[in-house]
């Protein structure tokens, strides 16, 4: 395998935000259908954390639903999301009143949401896009100081700050989506979380926008979560990855044994699915099939029907987020994979298949 170069480490178990547990119906008619089942994800101080997953497996939902500003018909049926302040006190984001969420909603997290540079406001210049999404959190801030403020905040995304009078349409994708980041940036958040920031830019953007982000975290020490569906993008920014298939996280560990190690089968493939971004071409591999519908996901593991690795428990077992049956790895990286759960499987009546040797690589 090429070397690729992994986001250093900066592993230092403080978390700033950890979801526990959180599940999201959306209420169609009166059948409801479980769009995130139990998701867990802890954001260390500042880390990257990545999350990746086909299209429609639940990324969005998760991030908005974190912040609680997922829309109807979305529900979330259960789980926390705490929130670990700088002053060392906690909050669960999703128990507090919406006088507290206001409050805290920007000052700590921030988010950039999916397609986001498409939402500034043609008819306004961007200087004074940010400058009013600052003093709308901070009433006291002058007009002048707010626009000072902007240009910093432009000039630390990489745009000149004479940019500040230009309208949305005079600038490129990727200068509108840094003007997107510069704005989230604005109140100085702990937490930013950015979905599918680059995936309408091309390549060569999408690369710059990812360096820019993780120099802007070195030097501002706030944490990220970074959701994409192309995990080659997160081997290069992320710490840890996490990733979902089907509403579910199956599979979380550093960014490297996400990347020379997966112990989950579709990790695995997505790996494959992508050109490695350095060193020589490789074939694609792809993952046969699509995911399940949600509103019927077929019993036990949601990914046995394009799994190169089904046996018979995993018709009848559903797999839980365990540590991997690898001796000497990571004890906090966690799968969702009956291969690797022979305990489970034999609590079941089942006998356990060892793991295949693809998915224990050391
Ligand atoms: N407003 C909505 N109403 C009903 N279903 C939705 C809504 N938004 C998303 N979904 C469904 O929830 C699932 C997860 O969607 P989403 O969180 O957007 O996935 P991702 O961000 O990973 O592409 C999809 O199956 C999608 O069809
Ligand atoms: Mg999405």
């Amino acid at each position: 395998m090429s070397a690729v170069p992994v986001a250093p480490g900066r592993r230092t178990a403080d978390p700033v935000l950890e979801i526990r547990n959180l599940s999201v119906d959306y209420g169609y008619d009166e059948i409801p259908v479980h769009v995130l089942r139990q998701a867990s994800l802890t954001l260390n101080r500042g880390e990257v954390l990545g999350l990746a997953g086909e299209s429609g497996c639940g990324k969005s939902t998760l991030a908005y639903a974190a912040t609680r500003l997922l829309p109807p018909p979305g529900l979330i049926t259960g789980g926390q999301v705490l929130f670990h302040g700088r002053d060392g006190g906690s909050a669960d984001i999703l128990a507090m009143s919406d006088a507290e969420l206001r409050a805290s909603r920007w000052q700590d997290l921030a988010i950039v949401f999916q397609g986001a540079m498409n939402s500034l406001n043609p008819v306004f210049r961007v200087g004074r896009q940010i400058a009013d999404a600052i003093r709308a959190h901070r009433p006291s801030v002058s007009q002048k100081e707010a626009l000072e403020r902007a240009a910093d905040l432009l000039d630390m995304v990489g745009i000149s700050p004479d940019r500040l009078r230009a309208y949305p349409h005079q600038l490129s994708g990727g200068m509108r989506q840094r003007v997107m980041i510069a704005m989230a940036l604005a109140l100085d958040p702990q937490v930013l979380i950015m979905d599918e920031p680059t995936t309408a830019l091309d390549v060569v953007m999408q690369r710059q926008i990812v360096e820019q982000i993780a120099e802007l975290r070195d030097r501002l020490g706030f944490s990220v979560i970074f959701i994409t569906h192309d995990v080659s993008l997160l081997i290069e920014i992320a710490d840890r990855i996490a990733i979902m298939y089907a509403g579910e996280i199956v599979e979380d560990a550093t960014a490297q044994d996400v990347y020379r190690r997966p112990r989950h089968p579709y990790s695995n493939g997505l790996l494959h699915s992508f050109p490695p971004l350095r060193g020589p071409r490789r074939e694609l591999g792809g993952i046969p099939g699509s995911p399940p519908d949600l509103a019927r996901l077929p019993s036990g593991c949601p990914f046995r029907a394009r799994c190169a690795f089904v046996f018979d428990a995993c018709a009848h077992v559903q797999p839980e987020l365990v540590a991997p049956d690898v001796p000497g790895d990571d004890p906090r990286r966690t799968v969702a994979c009956l291969r690797h759960d022979p305990a489970r499987v034999e609590a079941a009546g089942f006998t356990p298949v060892p793991v295949p040797p693809e998915l224990a690589l050391r």
